[in-house]
């Protein structure tokens, strides 16, 4: 129970790695908004985790929506001591082919909601004097991919975000750090074996297999493979650690 009293609030917890995250959460302890676009998706996963998890139907690229997501998370749970930014978007298209709408598209989930859902949490954890926040950056955010050219600017500008936010913050006793997984298998990884089956001309399933099979752990990783670095970096063992991302990717990046 590392995180027992804590409460905590994770964009894009419908599935995938924010949904993984608020379960393990709620195993140690803590209270959790589940932050989320999907509301069908959304109301599933709560159901699924009970009376711990709060659904909250939010959008990352609206500030209306955000504004009323966490004000009703602090109403509902009474602080707000952790917040992971998880929600994005994935894109991939040849440098020609990039069009400004998805450009914008995804800057605006990715790299503005990240930024104004931090805002938003240090407007809540800056009178507490205490508050963590975790941004979910990505393997992608510290070198180009030829393919990934506007996914992986915005994971650049995630990691950077981190860094100012935590040289910021930290006055504030207010903890900002990033993860970068490297390739984790589900529902968004589906999506970007879908891209690489167009663009590379490969049988649906091939490029996961591939990805798969160049992690120097020896397989691709999963959403559980990250809970450990999510729970320890919202405990208070990790209260001098600032502005830092941490890779959990089987050594993909290092390789
Ligand atoms: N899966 C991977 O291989 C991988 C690798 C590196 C980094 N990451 C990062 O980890 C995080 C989670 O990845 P995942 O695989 O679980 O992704 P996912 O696509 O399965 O889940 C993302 C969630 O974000 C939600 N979302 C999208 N737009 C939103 C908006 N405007 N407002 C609120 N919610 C919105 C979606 O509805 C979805 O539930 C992301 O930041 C991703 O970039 C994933």
């Amino acid at each position: 129970m590392r995180l027992a009293g804590k409460t905590a609030l994770i964009t894009g917890a419908a599935r995938g790695i924010g949904l993984e995250f608020a379960c393990a959460y709620i195993a140690e302890g803590a209270r959790v908004a589940l932050a989320d676009v999907n509301a069908s998706a959304l109301q599933a996963a709560a159901e699924a985790l009970g009376p711990q998890a709060l659904p909250l139907v939010m959008d990352v690229t609206r500030q209306d929506s955000i504004d009323a997501g966490f004000a009703r998370a602090v109403q509902a749970m009474g602080r707000l001591d952790i917040l992971v930014n998880n929600a994005a978007l994935f894109s991939a298209a040849p440098l020609a082919e990039i069009t400004r709408a998805d450009y914008e598209r995804l800057f605006a989930v990715n790299v503005a909601g990240t930024l104004f859902c931090m805002q938003a949490a240090a407007r809540v954890m800056i009178p507490q004097g205490a508050g963590t926040i975790i941004n979910m950056a990505s393997q992608a955010g510290r070198r180009g991919e030829g393919l990934v050219a506007v996914y992986c600017a915005t994971k650049a500008a995630v990691i950077s975000l981190t860094q100012s936010a935590g040289l910021n913050l930290i006055a504030h006793g207010i903890n900002v750090n990033a993860i970068a997984p490297g390739v984790v298998d589900g529902d968004h990884w589906d999506g970007v074996d879908a891209f690489f089956a167009k663009y590379e001309g490969k049988p649906l399933g091939q490029k996961k297999q591939e990805v798969g099979a160049a992690v120097p752990f020896g397989r691709m990783g999963t959403a559980a493979d990250l809970t450990g670095m999510a729970i320890f970096l919202a405990t208070d063992e990790a209260k001098y650690i600032v502005a830092q991302c941490f890779g959990v990717d089987g050594g993909n990046w290092m390789a």
